[in-house]
């Protein structure tokens, strides 16, 4: 039976946010709804997308003509759009398709007045075309913001992902998107290569990877908090011992769907 999890959700509070200037900066917002920040005041926004999610990623998955990028979720579009700025620099060559669900269809619309850092200034036309329409393609680039469930949308994913920023509010706040189920939903979709970046450091969040066959790694220290790299294949990081994990801790227990409500 389908699991219906929009109880999770309080739409009456979607439109309250404020913006926070964070550390390096930026700027970013808290939701009221979920009662957080779409990124670490301490990190800095573009500082958090860049050292957590695209920097480490990319080093992992490099020289690629093409690369299939799932973004959970789309936000403010840090994640996205930090993605363009570092490939433009660093791989100006590899063709780009960023998957990204977001729930919160006002919010994207309203990104075209967003003040965004300067490094994101080449792309103001490609943030107003993800405004208007959510979607953007260019010889080189496409970008689809799937708005609605992640959970239903990751389902209707019909191509194979090479690396995944699974950057949704925090497990405590948004569970919905931390599960064994929700990180068998993306398993389904990944290529065997596939690189998951994510700053959660959750044994409960680790073990719900492992479970679908991830292998578990310490994230570099790329001048920022730590953070894990999870993969379906073999990566030269420091891997976490998950059986010795359970070992020394035997209540620790995968998330898993029935544990939310
Ligand atoms: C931490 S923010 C993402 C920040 C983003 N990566 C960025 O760089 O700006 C989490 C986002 O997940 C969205 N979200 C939460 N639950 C969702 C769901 N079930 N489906 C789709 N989007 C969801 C929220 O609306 C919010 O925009």
């Amino acid at each position: 039976m389908k699991r219906d999890f929009s109880s999770l959700y309080n739409p009456s509070l979607r439109a309250q946010k404020k913006i926070i200037t964070t550390e390096d900066g930026t700027q970013t917002l808290y939701s009221k709804e979920f009662d957080e920040c779409y990124h670490g005041i301490k990190d800095g926004a573009l500082k958090e997308s860049l050292k957590k999610h695209v920097e480490p990623a990319y080093n992992l998955i490099k020289n690629r003509d093409s690369i299939t990028i799932l973004d959970i979720c789309y936000g403010l579009g840090f994640n996205t759009l930090a993605t363009l700025y570092f490939y433009k620099v660093e791989s100006p060559n590899s063709k780009l398709h960023i998957i990204s669900p977001e729930l919160d269809e006002s919010l994207v619309q309203s990104l075209k007045d967003f003040n965004y850092p300067k490094e994101f200034d080449d792309f103001k036309d490609i943030i107003k075309q993800l405004s208007k329409n959510f979607k953007y393609e260019d010889k080189s680039i496409k970008i689809d913001i799937l708005i609605g469930d992640a959970r239903d949308e990751v389902k209707k994913i019909d191509r194979k992902i090479d690396i995944i920023y699974q950057d949704a509010f925090s497990p405590k706040k948004n569970p919905a998107l931390w599960t064994k189920e929700w990180f068998k939903d993306l398993k389904n979709i990944s290529n065997s290569s596939v690189v998951l970046t994510t700053y959660s450091v959750a044994t409960s969040i680790r073990l719900a990877l492992y479970e679908n066959g991830f292998n578990i790694y310490m994230a570099p220290q790329l001048d920022i908090r730590s953070g894990t790299i999870a993969s379906l294949s073999s990566l030269p990081l420091e891997r976490v011992d998950m059986e010795l994990k359970k070992e020394r801790n035997p209540k620790a227990i995968a998330l898993q769907d029935i544990d939310i409500n």
